[in-house]
C-alpha cells in the first residue's frame, strides 16, 4: 500500500488493523518491520495520501478498492488441521465489509488463500441481494522479504485474476490501471480467478522445489567429492533452469513456502490426487530432512555429544535483511541443539526480538548476544544460519583465539570463506562441500 500511495499520489490509501499497537508503530518513527528503504517510502506517503487507522468501519465505508490481507495461517484443528488455511480471518472480514458498505466496490485478494476461495467470498458479499454490489479479485504479491520494496517498484509481473464477465473485466481493467501507473502494461497479466490463486501457491511451489531439489544434492555432495556451489554454477548456465534460487542452504524458511504448500497438497488430496499431493508434500519433508541432517552433522563431527557445550548460532532470520523469524530453520536446529543439552547463544543483528519469542519456553538455556564476537567466545562451535552479510566479514582470528579447541564452524549458507577458516585453525563444515578437518 505504501508503493500504490508513493507512485499514485492522486489515491488515497488508509491501512486499517484491529490491532492497535501496530498501527501506532505504523504512525511512529519506529515501524513495525525491517525492511530495506520502507521507511523513506512510508515517511515520503504518509499524511499525505497514506493513512494508518484503526477505524476499520469507516475506512471500508470511504474505500472503492479493498485489498484485504489478513492472515491466512494453517488450520491448528478440525479438518485439515496441519495443512490447509484457516479462513476465519478472511470470511469475518468480508461479512464486515458486507455490513458496512453502502455503495458498489472492487474486493482484492492479496492474502494467500486456498483456490476457489474468492468464489465463496463472493457468495457471501452477493449473497444478500442488496443493491450493493461486490466484484472479487485475486491479486496475489510475489514480493520476497527483504527485497519487498525493489520487487514492488519492479515487479516481474503483476497478475490480477477476475470473473471473465462484462462486470469481472472491468474490475479488473480498474486495478491493472492502478499498477499501470509505475508497472509497464505488458508486465501486468489479467487471468482467470481461480488460475491467479493457484499461480501464486505454484509459484511458491516451484521455488522452494529447486531448494528443496539443490539441497537434496548437497548431501551427496557432502558424501563425495562433488562440491555443489560447482554443481549449482554448472547446472544454472543452461538457461532452460537458470542460475537463481539454486543456493544451497541449511533450509528454506518464511512465511509462505511451507504453508502454500501444504495448501496444495491439502487440494490436490481434496480431489483425489494423492500422487500430485505426495510430489510436492516431499519438498517439505525433504527440507525438514536438511534441518535436521544439520543438527545430526554437528552431533557427529563434535564427537557424538554436545552436551554443556557452548554453540554460537550466527543468523535467527530466515533469511538475510529481515528480522522475520517464520518458520526459520533456526528455530528448529537451536531447539534440537538443546534437546542434546548444548548451550545456545543465539545472534543476529535484527530478529532477537522474534527469537526470544519463538524460544520463550527454553529462554533460560538459551543467551540472545547480538555482538557477534561475544556470542562466539568461550563456545566449541559456530552455526551460521542466516547469510547476513556482517557475517562475511569478522575478524575470525579473533573469533578462533577466543574458542574451545578443537573449533568447528558450520556453515549453514556457504557464505564464508572455507579454505581460510581452516588454514586459520577452524575445522569446517560446509553445505554440500566435503569437510575440512584437523583430525
Ligand atoms: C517467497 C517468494 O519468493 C515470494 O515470491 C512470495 O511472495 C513469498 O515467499 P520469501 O519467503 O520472502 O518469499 O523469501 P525467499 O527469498 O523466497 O526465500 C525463502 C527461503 O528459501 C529462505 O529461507 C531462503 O534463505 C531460502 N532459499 C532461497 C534458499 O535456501 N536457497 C535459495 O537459493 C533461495
Amino acid at each position: 500500500m505504501a508503493m500504490i500511495a508513493a507512485k499514485c499520489p492522486q489515491y488515497r490509501v488508509t491501512v486499517v488493523d484491529i490491532n492497535e499497537r501496530r498501527i501506532s508503530e505504523w504512525n511512529s518513527d519506529n515501524l513495525p518491520i525491517f525492511e530495506p528503504g520502507l521507511d523513506e517510502l512510508v515517511k515520503a506517503a504518509r499524511g499525505r495520501n497514506l493513512f494508518f487507522s484503526t477505524e476499520i468501519e469507516k475506512g471500508i465505508r470511504d474505500a472503492d478498492i479493498i485489498f484485504v490481507s489478513v492472515n491466512t495461517p494453517t488450520k491448528t484443528f478440525g479438518q485439515g488441521a496441519g495443512m490447509a488455511a484457516d479462513l476465519q480471518y478472511w470470511e469475518k472480514t468480508a461479512r464486515q465489509i458486507l455490513a458496512n458498505s453502502d455503495r458498489d466496490k472492487i474486493i482484492v485478494e492479496k492474502s494467500t488463500l486456498p483456490v476457489r476461495t474468492a468464489k465463496a467470498m463472493e457468495r457471501i458479499l452477493n449473497g444478500n441481494q442488496g443493491n450493493v454490489k461486490f466484484e472479487v479479485l485475486s491479486n496475489p504479491e510475489f514480493l520476497a522479504e527483504g527485497s519487498a520494496v525493489k520487487d514492488l517498484e519492479n515487479p516481474d509481473r503483476v497478475l490480477i485474476g477476475s470473473r471473465e464477465t462484462g462486470e469481472g473485466l472491468k474490475a479488473r481493467k480498474e486495478l491493472m490501471d492502478v499498477y499501470a501507473n509505475w508497472v509497464q502494461r505488458e508486465k501486468i497479466i489479467g487471468s482467470n480467478v481461480w488460475s491467479s490463486e493457484l499461480s501464486k501457491l505454484t509459484a511458491n511451489a516451484f521455488l522452494a522445489q529447486r531448494v528443496s531439489s539443490i539441497n537434496s544434492l548437497s548431501a551427496l555432495c557432502e558424501a563425495t567429492e562433488a562440491d555443489i556451489e560447482e554443481v549449482a554454477y554448472a547446472i544454472g548456465t543452461d538457461s532452460r533452469i537458470g542460475n537463481k534460487f539454486l543456493k544451497a542452504s541449511v533450509g528454506f524458511g518464511g512465511s509462505c513456502f511451507k504453508k502454500d504448500i501444504l495448501n496444495l497438497v491439502y487440494i490436490c488430496r481434496s480431489y483425489g490426487l494423492n500422487e500430485v499431493a505426495d510430489y510436492w508434500d516431499s519438498v517439505v519433508r525433504l527440507n525438514e530432512w536438511q534441518e535436521k541432517r544439520f543438527v545430526l552433522n554437528m552431533l557427529s563431527n563434535m564427537f557424538n555429544t554436545v552436551a554443556g557445550k557452548k554453540i554460537a548460532v550466527l543468523g535467527f532470520a530466515f533469511k538475510a535483511n529481515t528480522g522475520d523469524t517464520r518458520e526459520s530453520p533456526a528455530i528448529y536446529i537451536t531447539r534440537g541443539l538443546i534437546e542434546e543439552r548444548a548451550l545456545v547463544n543465539v545472534s543476529d543483528p535484527k530478529a532477537l526480538d522474534n527469537a526470544r519469542l519463538d524460544l520463550k519456553d527454553i529462554k533460560e538455556r538459551v543467551e540472545f548476544i547480538e555482538d557477534p564476537y561475544r556470542a562466539t567466545e568461550g563456545s566449541h562451535a559456530i552455526a551460521v544460519l542466516t547469510e547476513w552479510d556482517i557475517y562475511k566479514n569478522l575478524d575470525y582470528k579473533r573469533i578462533l583465539d577466543s574458542m574451545v579447541k578443537p573449533a568447528f564452524i558450520f556453515d549453514g549458507r556457504n557464505i564464508l570463506n572455507h579454505r581460510e577458516l581452516f588454514d586459520l585453525g577452524f575445522n569446517v563444515f560446509a553445505i554440500g562441500k566435503a569437510p575440512l578437518k584437523h583430525f
